[in-house]
């Protein structure tokens, strides 16, 4: 037959209401858990501490009397210190590892009784598994003088509503990465992939986070949503303090970041605090972190290690307990084998390094980000802006071309829908609009590239050459220039370029096969060695 068998820890205090008859007047929680008509409890594994042997002993008694089917069974644990987290959850642990658990009995375990130390433990344990059982709660009840028995309810933590609850912590991951987005919807799986560990470490790290990628990538606004990710769930109560380093240069770099004296140099009328002292428990966002002055990133390097810096003129240290987040463009590790950046500075600040894709590598993502730049622009004009279908599908075929390189990125975008929403007539984009906004943009390309090496082809190529090429012949060309304009003959570069194939051939042609390639871009070897070199 199926028992019910309750697993509770005999309480010091609420069960300890005196020897007298007006113990019974109270409520105690061991007892008044056997004390329910609608349920019956076949067995009480009642653990207790020694010393309160006596106490174990009158409970024992009390139970009986209220409920004479229920058995007993009585077990000592040890635990000298029951605030000990540590302590008693081995105690706990050990007592269920070692418990003969029985398949077809209804385990309950009472978490009302004990320290918090000890409730928390229980559920902890039961949990994971290590009681498998529900848990039982008791409380007294309204009218704690005539119903001396109490409440009763059971948790089972394997039940929905206990799923509801693990939802609603999923759902507030889902939101913090959703707020990271911008609400916006991408379906670039790197991209995803990017944000929700942003989202891990913005919620869990205070350590500083770096975030690189070209301009216009998003690395400022993303600066900005993840302080408030920081303050929403309140891991930092201080102001986000922002500053492009770009704009710190020259003598004033340091009393700006770290404050000055009165009187530190001439024009300093009166005493400021600088930016590290202002974001005292907040975000300071050092965007542009690469044009910082070498000076500057030794100071900064000590304010973030030891949280303290000295203003200019002070010969007192000022304090700053800051969280940190540096935005560059350059590649700060070439910066430091340049000597323009500090590689001890670098390594404190790239523990957490994020490299926001540009938009032309996130193509997918494109549809999305018009739909809700035409929203923007809609709700900052109070009109409503739409796209006809024809100039919709132009725009965006047009979009993810090899031709769009989109080179400012959502900077790029923004600019693109807000020239064309204010160009059409009521708000509603037609093919005219965007074709005219498509020769602009790619006017405006003109002479950039995908990457540095296809800059070479806007070097070599007329603009209208260049975009005859598919995207396949546009990165072959690209190499094979560069190899050309490394090499100090058309013969060198053959050899170079037809390194494997050129050993099967009776007589070598090297040289032949690459000016025919060539030719049919209308290029030779002297198309290389006329403009300079390139980076
Ligand atoms: N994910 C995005 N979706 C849409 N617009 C964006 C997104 N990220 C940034 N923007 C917009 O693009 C512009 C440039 O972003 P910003 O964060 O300043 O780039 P960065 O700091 O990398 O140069 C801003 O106007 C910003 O609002
Ligand atoms: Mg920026």
């Amino acid at each position: 037959m199926k028992k019910t068998v309750v697993i509770g820890l005999l309480g010091s205090t609420l069960d300890n209401t005196g020897k007298g008859k007006r113990r019974w007047e109270r409520w105690r929680p061991t007892i008044g858990l056997c004390q329910h008509e609608d349920l019956l409890v076949h067995r009480f594994e009642l653990l207790y501490q020694k010393q309160f042997t006596p106490l174990l002993k009158r409970v024992c008694k009390d139970i009986k009397a209220v409920s004479p089917e229920t058995e007993i069974v009585c077990h000592e644990i040890s635990i000298d210190n029951p605030w000990d987290f540590e302590e008693v959850f081995a105690a706990l642990h050990d007592f269920a590892m070692q418990y003969p658990f029985e398949q077809e009995n209804e385990y309950l375990v009472h978490i009302s009784t004990g320290t918090h130390v000890a409730q928390i433990c229980l559920f902890l344990l039961t949990e994971a598994r290590y009681f498998p059982a529900n848990l039982i709660q008791t409380g007294p009840g309204r009218d704690r003088s005539s119903d001396v028995s109490g409440t009763y309810s059971i948790i089972d933590l394997d039940l929905s509503r206990y799923d509801r609850i693990a939802s609603r912590f999923q759902q507030e991951l889902q939101d913090g990465i959703s707020f990271l987005k911008s609400g916006i919807e991408t379906k670039n799986i790197a991209f995803n992939r990017l944000i929700e560990q942003i989202e891990k470490v913005a919620v869990r790290s205070v350590e500083p986070i770096l975030l690189t990628g070209p301009t216009g990538a998003g690395k400022s606004l993303l600066a900005k949503k993840i302080y408030e990710l920081k303050k929403a769930k309140r891991k930092i109560t201080g102001e986000l303090v922002e500053v492009n380093c770009a704009t710190l240069r020259g003598e004033n770099a340091m009393a700006t970041l770290f404050g000055h004296t009165r009187g530190a140099f001439t024009g300093a009328t009166h005493e400021r605090p600088g930016l590290l002292r202002t974001a005292d428990k907040g975000l300071l966002f050092l965007d542009e972190v690469g044009e910082l002055g070498l000076d500057e990133q030794a100071m900064l390097l000590r304010a973030i290690e030891e949280k303290r810096f000295f203003p200019v003129g002070a010969d007192q240290e000022s304090f700053s307990e800051f969280q940190l987040i540096c935005g560059s463009n350059r590649d700060l590790q070439k910066e430091c084998a340049r000597g323009n950046f500090r590689d001890d500075l670098l390594a404190r600040i790239n523990l957490w390094t994020f490299t926001m894709p540009g938009l032309a590598q996130r193509s997918e993502d494109i549809e999305p980000n018009l739909d809700y730049e035409l929203a923007k622009f809609g709700t900052k004009t109070g009109t409503r802006v739409s796209m006809n279908k024809e100039a919709r599908h132009r725009f965006l075929k047009f979009a993810i071309s090899p031709d769009a390189i989109w080179a400012a990125n959502f900077r790029d975008l923004t600019g693109a829908v807000t020239r064309m929403a204010t160009l059409s007539p009521q708000g509603r984009i037609s093919s005219l609009e965007v074709d005219e906004e498509i020769k602009g943009l790619l006017q405006k390309w003109q002479g950039k590239s995908h990457g540095k090496q296809e800059g070479i082809l806007t070097k070599i190529l007329k603009p209208d050459q260049l975009h005859q090429l598919d995207f396949f012949d546009r990165i072959q060309l690209a190499e094979v220039a560069r190899i050309c304009q490394a090499s100090n003959s058309l013969s060198e570069a053959g050899r170079t370029l037809f390194n494997i194939s050129r050993k099967k051939k009776k007589r070598v042609n090297d040289s032949d096969r690459l000016r025919k390639y060539l030719a049919r871009f209308g290029l030779d070897w002297r198309s290389f060695h006329k403009v300079g070199k390139f980076g």
